[in-house]
């Protein structure tokens, strides 16, 4: 039998209307556009507001619906949708039950992933092997986050960091030599005293005063998270660079988590990959959590090109973080093309004035 690989197919996105700039976080909390482009390299962010969608399930609703309008598959061919989100709608049901229904994916199971900002690397290897595996052809893998949701808005030392956005990938099985080929994923269980959020969950149910104390809230102590980022996502790429028998100047395209651009510039520094082969969107959309990895593909989509090597890398919760290697399956260019008004509707700024500011930004 011919080995299976599992290749992406295709590329969704969508990131709400809304956007709060720095100007307007100053008002918010005592900071400054200075110390934030300074120390994050954060812009803008797209927050989601009440009175256009509530929930991931509505931006990944918005993501997945675009995905099958670009790839013209039926609703009904998609097997399975597996959605790496930390902000689900509910408890329970499912975020991807929510995305299946309101998208009449009749034939698709689905269930969610929470690996915290990681989750779209374990996400894209499971169903990888699920493609591997012979019994399932297509399947969608979603990653976004409604961060707002559980932002403080009172703590300037996290809320200037996050925003709102979810992508999804299309994954299909090939026989071709194309798509996701290594993974290397690891999770420490060391991480909770540094990225939490202490209350909502079984360990410490909701009560007034868990409200009171503002602890249904990411908590997170910025100096050690920077350190661990930095030092387990170079290790882990370059783990996964010696495996697979590539250096660094051989990627294509390096996608860091999205999480502060100091830490992006310094893993590419360790790693000796240059700028311009860095996917980066921090300046403009934040760190979406499960979102930042399939936004920056939704974003590069048109800059891929087939046989382009990916390397992907995460860190986040838990602790938790990882690699994967990819090899593009397909010429981007062409299938952004398609539908190019989808891209760009739904966002306030342009893709031109995105890069306009990013280029702003630089200089
Ligand atoms: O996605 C999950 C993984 N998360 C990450 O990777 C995030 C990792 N951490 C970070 O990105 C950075 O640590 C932060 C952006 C969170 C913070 O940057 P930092 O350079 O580590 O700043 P710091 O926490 O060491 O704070 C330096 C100073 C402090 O003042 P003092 O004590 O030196 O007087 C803070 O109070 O900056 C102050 N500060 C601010 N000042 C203006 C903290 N937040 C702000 C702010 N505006 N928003």
């Amino acid at each position: 039998m011919e080995k299976i690989n599992a290749v992406i197919t295709g590329v969704g996105g969508y990131v709400p209307d809304y956007i709060l700039d720095n100007e307007e976080m100053s008002h918010i909390v005592d900071t400054s556009d200075e110390w934030i482009m300074e120390r994050i390299g954060v812009k803008t962010r797209h927050i989601l507001k009440p009175e256009q969608g509530s929930g991931t399930s509505y931006l990944m609703t918005r993501a997945v619906s675009q995905l099958l309008e670009k790839t013209q598959v039926t609703p009904e061919s998609v097997e399975v949708v597996i959605c790496a989100t930390t902000t689900p709608d509910y408890h329970f049901p499912s975020t991807a039950s929510l995305v299946i229904g309101k998208l009449g994916l009749t034939k698709a199971f689905g269930f969610d992933m929470e690996a915290a900002c990681a989750g779209f690397l374990f996400a894209m290897e499971t169903g990888a092997n699920m493609l591997r595996s012979g019994q399932y052809k297509r399947i969608i893998v979603c990653g976004g986050d409604h961060m707002s949701s559980m932002t403080n808005y009172q703590d300037r030392n996290t809320c200037p960091i996050f925003g709102d956005g979810a992508a999804c990938v299309m994954m299909e099985a090939t026989t071709e030599e194309v798509g996701l080929m290594d993974s290397y994923l690891r999770v420490d269980g060391e991480g909770y005293e540094n990225l939490h959020m202490a209350a909502g969950g079984s360990a410490k149910m909701p009560s007034h005063e868990t409200v009171d104390a503002r602890e249904h809230y990411v908590y997170q102590e910025g100096r050690t998270v920077f350190k661990h980022a930095v030092t387990k996502m170079a290790d882990a790429v370059e783990t996964i660079l010696k495996r697979n028998q590539l250096t660094g100047e051989e990627i294509d395209w390096l996608i860091p988590h999205q999480a502060n651009v100091r830490i992006e510039n310094a893993v590419a520094r360790r790693l000796n990959i240059e700028e311009k082969n860095i996917m980066i969107n921090v300046d403009h959309m934040a760190n979406t959590s499960g979102g930042t990895l399939p936004l920056c593909l939704w974003e590069y989509e048109p800059q891929l090109k087939k046989g382009d090597k990916l390397v992907f890398t995460a860190f986040g919760a838990g602790f938790s973080w990882g690699a994967n290697y990819m090899i593009w399956g397909y010429d981007g260019e062409k299938e952004a093309a398609k539908s190019p008004a989808q891209f760009y509707k739904e966002g306030t700024m342009t893709r031109q004035e995105w890069y306009d500011l990013r280029k702003q930004h630089k200089d």
